[in-house]
């Protein structure tokens, strides 16, 4: 990777322009689908480049930087429910000089003198946030936090919480509070929850804070109910009046009002405190029994906190000091090779059983063909394993002084599967050869006919509960499951279902009658159930929105896979929607096997058309420009709201724009607007425009 300080602007700017879609992409994955595919410390990175990037180029920091942004919007499940106060992040520390550095920028900012500052060190709870509102000592809202502005309302789930008082103990609690701190999982509950979920075939998480975070965000409150979640308190939001003067007041304050409160929470005083505090949670940690991250210093007195404030999203009183991933040294035995839906191999490394963190491990990713090279990994290696608060292990490299694997590996010329076909490299559009190699055997590739299966069944797509990989694999052996279709079928092999031991009369009805609920499916899960690569959830809504009906939808693939011009142009004017999909539908259309393949399960099935946007609002038919800081809105909430409405949201103004709806540091769009004449709103008169629509 090229060093910052030489990176020219165009390259920079081609950065930040990867970084904020793949940030964005991992805060989707973390904060709404409870289910991220990087690891912590490499999410840290990512973010650290941007930031490092932006810092060399101030002028390129985009609208969206993920440096500007915390969390993910929420998910539409959840009635929206506005903080108080918006809910922050906190800067990360990696280092004893981070720390040590930030004791240095508060006393600068505060122009302090020898003294030592007092501050608490709370151990960073691996959870997710929620603000918990009270009136007159009554719990009446309850709300993760969403981007930070507006969460989802989760009263009804977080009343089942035993450590959340519904009614505060005590007295001297504000008229109204919103209570904040982090809802969790122990490491004992989590791990028999997930045993249970396995063997009930339902979806297992991959840690605790995972399993947390999709416990409490489920829309029956019962299950919910049924998980043991618990409850830490450390913070507040909005308060109808001061309740403590300092950080540690307000932690015992809440503790009086009914609130559980972390017991390694400590006073500390000066760098020496925050130093030895940070080495005391380090050995304390692997004694808990919940998950840490690290180590969160606050500034302790409240009216400096005050006068601290906050930069862009985080505050200037408190900051993360993050534990490093835990390391741990072992064999690599073998590297296997995984075949995914799309056809795309991932090496998988075999290694003797090791525990990092708690966990043992056998299996790691290596992620690609070049990584793999680029390590110089071999078989027989001592390598060195990380986990970084996640399961997902990462082999980080190769143990210089211990005794090599005896050859270099070799990367598989042909895939693994029975068919035994040629690896191809894969090329981007302008024809650049990626990392990617895929195994060309489709449908007809047993790993990707499995892979493709668990893609269409997913919680994204058709959801369908109780056919998890095991079962899938049972049925495909059987020959009951070749095609998405056949899972519509199964109810015909009822009889033999109920037959082998494994399956009770329960579990076949249960699993029947969740296919039957699907048999009917809006059209854009449809869509991207068919797992047709680049055609994610987002792109899927956009096509079922532009084609409206399935017939539709069909028809105009079709011709796009023939190549038709007008048909191309139709889909490639859909919003968002550009080469990488054009190619793909095409090519997934044109296979005569994959239009076999969808015929036979549109037969199966009633896909309902797509919700239309409103056409009798303010907005309906009217082109909009967002641009600048909007402060309520986040981007994408506000391009969904006007889409929803009925507008069409471009990215440009020009003269077929009807409104430019600008927010603090609008430039050049703002300009153009008032040359052409074109009517520019604040965010504000665009919430009241479309308010009711
Ligand atoms: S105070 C302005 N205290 O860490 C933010 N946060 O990166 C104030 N967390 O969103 C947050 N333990 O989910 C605070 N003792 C603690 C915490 C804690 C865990 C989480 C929380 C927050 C994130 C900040």
């Amino acid at each position: 990777m090229t060093d910052v300080a030489h990176l020219t602007e165009a390259q920079a700017l081609d950065e930040l322009t990867r970084l904020a879609d793949e940030i964005a992409a991992h805060d989707i994955r973390y904060y709404r689908e409870d289910a991220p595919t990087i690891s912590d410390a490499d999410y840290d990175t990512l973010k650290r480049r941007n930031s490092e990037i932006e810092s060399r180029f101030p002028h390129l920091v985009r609208e969206n930087s993920p440096s500007l942004r915390v969390g993910a919007a929420r998910s539409e499940q959840f009635a929206p429910v506005e903080h108080g106060v918006p809910m922050l992040s906190l800067d990360n520390a990696f280092s004893d000089e981070d720390a040590a550095e930030f004791d240095a920028r508060v006393r600068r900012f505060l122009r302090l003198g020898e003294e030592p500052v007092a501050y608490t060190a709370e151990p960073k709870i691996d959870g997710l946030s929620c603000s918990i509102r009270y009136e007159n000592g009554v719990l009446v809202q309850a709300a993760t936090r969403g981007d930070g502005r507006i969460g989802e309302d989760v009263t009804a789930n977080v009343r089942t919480l035993a450590e959340i008082p519904k009614r505060l103990a005590g007295s001297g609690w504000p008229q109204v509070i919103e209570v904040r701190g982090e809802v969790y999982l122990g490491h004992e509950e989590f791990i028999a929850m997930n045993a249970a979920a396995e063997a009930a075939g339902q979806r297992t998480y991959a840690n605790p804070r995972n399993a947390a975070a999709g416990s409490l965000r489920q829309i029956d409150p019962k299950i919910t109910a049924a998980r043991p979640l618990r409850f830490f308190a450390y913070a507040w939001g909005l308060i109808s009046a001061p309740f403590a003067e300092s950080q540690w007041e307000a932690l015992q304050a809440l503790k009086a009002w009914g609130f559980r409160i972390t017991p390694q929470s400590r006073r500390i005083a000066g760098v020496e405190g925050l130093l030895e505090a940070y080495r005391l949670m380090e050995a304390e940690r692997p004694k808990l029994v919940f998950d840490i991250d690290g180590v969160v210093y606050k500034v302790d007195r409240l009216d400096w906190q005050q006068r601290l404030g906050f930069v862009s999203r985080a505050p200037r009183w408190g900051v993360a000091r993050k534990f490093p991933a835990e390391q741990a040294r072992t064999i690599l035995e073998a590297i296997d090779i995984q075949v995914g839906r799309t056809g795309a191999v991932t090496p998988v490394a075999r290694l003797q059983p090791v525990t990092v963190g708690g966990v043992v491990v056998v299996n790691a990713t290596l992620h690609n063909a070049d990584e793999i090279a680029r390590k110089d990994l071999r078989i027989g290696d001592t390598v060195i394993l990380q986990r970084a608060g996640d399961v997902i292990p990462q082999v980080v490299g190769v143990v210089a002084d211990e005794p090599r694997g005896p050859e270099p590996y070799v990367f598989p010329s042909h895939c693994p599967c029975p068919l035994h076909t040629p690896l191809v490299r894969e090329t981007t559009a302008s024809g650049a050869e990626t990392v990617v190699r895929r195994c060309s055997g489709e449908f007809a590739c047993p790993f990707q006919k499995l892979a493709h299966l668990r893609h269409f069944v997913s919680r994204r797509a058709f959801d369908i509960e109780g056919l998890g990989e095991k079962q899938l694999v049972a049925f495909i052996e059987r020959g009951w499951l070749n095609t998405p279709a056949d899972i519509f079928r199964l109810h015909e092999k009822r009889a033999e279902l109920l037959e082998t031991e494994r399956y009770g009369e329960t579990s076949v009805r249960n699993l029947l009658d969740n296919i039957e609920a699907r048999r009917t499916i809006p059209l854009d899960r449809f869509i991207y159930g068919l797992g047709i690569r680049h055609i994610g959830e987002t792109t899927a809504v956009v096509m079922a929105r532009g084609y409206g009906a399935v017939g539709d939808f069909l028809a105009a693939m079709d011709k796009v896979a023939d190549r038709d011009p007008a048909a191309i142009e139709e889909l490639d004017n859909l919003d968002q929607i550009g080469t990488a999909v054009i190619e793909a539908a095409a090519s997934y259309f044109a296979e005569d096997h994959n239009r076999g393949v969808v015929q036979d399960l549109v037969g199966e099935l009633t896909i309902l058309d797509a919700e239309q946007p409103k056409q009798d609002t303010a907005v309906a038919g009217k082109t909009v420009v967002f641009t600048g800081a909007l402060e309520k809105l986040t981007r994408d909430e506000a391009k969904a709201q006007a889409e929803r409405l009925g507008a069409k949201v471009s990215g440009s103004v020009s003269k077929k724009t009807d409104l430019v709806v600008a927010g603090p540091g609008a430039g050049s769009k703002l300009k153009t607007a008032a040359e052409l004449g074109i009517q520019v709103l604040t965010e504000d008169e665009w919430l009241d425009l479309v308010r009711g629509g």
